[in-house]
């Protein structure tokens, strides 16, 4: 095994574009080996689980991620779930940092959706390659043109359509596959594909005119001629810089195109290649194990506060015991029983590969943004922590839970799911978040995890940043003057709690020796 067999991917989309169908096929034509989230579930683990899943019923999207491995033709394929919900947090950018690659999922009929375009913009700030799926052709949806040009306008990418669909909704009846020349097509009343395969010479092949309509294939010849003459060849090289997109059409509830993709997927896509690190960047050849953690599950269990550090394997061959030393906190720790997503047989595995995803079971010593390495000198860098959107004053219920609640806020801005800010000025936390679900699951995790009764109350701060200088002399005159919207985050740096964004570029312009940053890399 070499850490070119592997593909670490997500899929970006905005909720209802069919990420969830689109996983199952993935797995069921790849031969799903493991279902993350399935982590070992003893029965209060089990319940945990179950109470978690309660929001995620209420408001009916999916709040935790996971990791889910698949296999095909000796590759082997890690797909780290990212939440679907507008309301997302930090945890689905954080996800996108351990990935190589990501698949974009497009509804036919929507195009490009809000939540698509946020995630891609994330995707775009660290060039991952995107590939397209363009979803739901079964449906009536836009021209094919329309959906291409969308895609090449708003995210200014370079689109190469790899297959075409032949007629849409009431009238389709197929996919042309560009690079191979092959005709899918559906079989049964459910209109599903299930291998029929027609190999032609082209669009052009008169065998055609015995299968497809009149109609369907005067259209498939005039576009597929269109589409030729107006957009690029496939780049594998312009793909991987994140400046073009390849792009399939087809239909994950059919199953038309699945195949094509994981095909697509293990061609194209990049396997793990070096990631930022100081004090240089860290190859997957490197012959030392180093990863990092990109998100943290906590209290999967209640009765043990155990929590799961998922950490991307960058380089080396990991081996079940292995100790690794975590950055800054100096004692190496031994890795008896890590949860190997990528087993067939998760207890009888032991060895994982760059691009694998480990779950390391620790007790809080692993937040997100750590490095794991074994000889503890290097430190990967680019995991950013987000400016919040949304800031909350934390009020107790019953004022005698101060250090619970403290507890409470450390373990959850270590997990990423909020950000807390302690104010220099007064006693009430500052909680910040990205995203309006981050409240609810905080209330409900604080009650159920923690037995504390909180509110949130409206806090007079509508965003924060990040304060620093190389100027001394500057950034303590800013701080003594400024103390009444000053606050600490969880690490101790000056964060400003700024009333409106507006109110940060006018402190920015008086302090201009002062950089006031909306993320923070850790
Ligand atoms: P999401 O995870 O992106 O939110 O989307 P999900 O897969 O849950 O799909 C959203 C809806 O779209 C589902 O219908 C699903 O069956 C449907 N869908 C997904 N892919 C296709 C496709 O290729 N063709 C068609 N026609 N429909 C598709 P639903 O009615 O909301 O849910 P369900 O009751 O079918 O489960």
């Amino acid at each position: 095994m070499s850490p070119s067999d592997r593909r670490t991917f997500a899929i970006i989309s905005h909720p209802d574009a069919g990420k969830t169908t689109l996983t199952e096929k993935l797995l069921l034509f790849g031969g799903a080996i493991h279902l993350a989230g399935e982590v070992k579930a003893r029965g209060a683990a089990r319940r945990a689980r179950s109470d978690w899943m309660k929001i995620e019923q209420q408001r009916g999207i999916s709040v935790t991620s996971s990791v889910m491995t698949f296999e095909r033709d000796g590759i082997t394929f890690n797909l780290l779930d990212t939440p679907g919900h507008e309301d997302f947090s930090e945890d689905t950018y954080r996800t996108l940092t351990a990935v190589d690659s990501a698949v974009m999922v497009i509804d036919v009929a929507k195009g490009i959706e809000s939540q698509t375009r946020k995630l891609f913009e994330v995707c775009r700030l660290r060039n991952v390659p995107i590939i397209t799926f363009v979803n739901k052709v079964d449906r009536e949806g836009r021209e094919v043109f329309a959906t291409l040009d969308e895609v090449a306008e708003l995210l200014q990418l370079d689109v190469v359509p790899m297959t075409w669909p032949v007629g849409m909704g009431g009238t389709f009846e197929g996919i042309f596959d560009l690079a191979t020349n092959r005709l899918l097509l559906p079989e049964g009343d459910s209109r599903e594909f299930h291998g029929k395969v027609i190999q032609t010479s082209g669009v052009d092949d008169p065998q055609l005119d015995a299968i497809l309509s009149a109609d369907n294939l005067a259209k498939l010849r005039e576009d597929v001629e269109l589409a030729q003459a107006g957009y690029a060849e496939f780049d594998g090289e312009a793909y991987r810089n994140g400046d073009m997109t390849p792009v399939y059409f087809g239909s994950a509830l059919k199953e038309f195109g699945v195949d094509s993709l994981i095909a697509a997927i293990a061609e194209f896509a990049p396997p793990p290649h070096a990631l930022p690190a100081e004090p240089a960047p860290v190859e997957p050849t490197r012959d030392e194990v180093t990863g990092f953690v990109f998100k943290v599950q906590a209290n999967m269990d209640p009765n043990h506060r155990d929590r799961i550090a998922f950490m991307r394997l960058v380089s080396g061959t990991f081996k079940r015991g292995m100790k690794l030393v975590p950055t800054g906190h100096g004692k190496p720790i031994a890795i008896h029983s890590p949860i190997l997503f990528f087993a067939r047989e998760r207890e009888l595995a032991d060895e994982a590969f760059p691009g694998d995803i480990i779950g390391i079971p620790n007790h809080g010593t692993l937040r997100v943004g750590d490095t794991l390495s074994e000889r503890a000198g290097v430190r990967f860098t680019g995991l950013p922590n987000f400016a919040p959107e949304i800031l909350r004053r934390v009020a107790l219920k019953d004022p005698t839970k101060t250090k619970q609640l403290r507890k409470a806020l450390d373990d959850l801005s270590e997990e990423g799911v909020i950000q807390v800010f302690y104010p220099e000025i007064g006693s009430n936390w500052i909680i910040g978040v990205v995203g309006q679900l981050q409240l609810d699951v905080l209330l409900s995790r604080l009650d159920a995890e923690y037995k504390v009764g909180a509110v949130l109350e409206p806090s007079p701060y509508d965003t924060a940043r990040w304060v620093a200088s190389d100027d001394a002399a500057a950034l303590k005159e800013f701080l003594d003057l400024n103390r009444g919207a000053l606050a600490k985050d969880r690490d101790g740096n000056p964060v400003f709690l700024a009333k409106s964004a507006w109110e940060v570029g006018y402190i920015a312009e008086r302090y201009n020796k002062v950089t006031f940053a909306a993320t923070r890399e850790r």
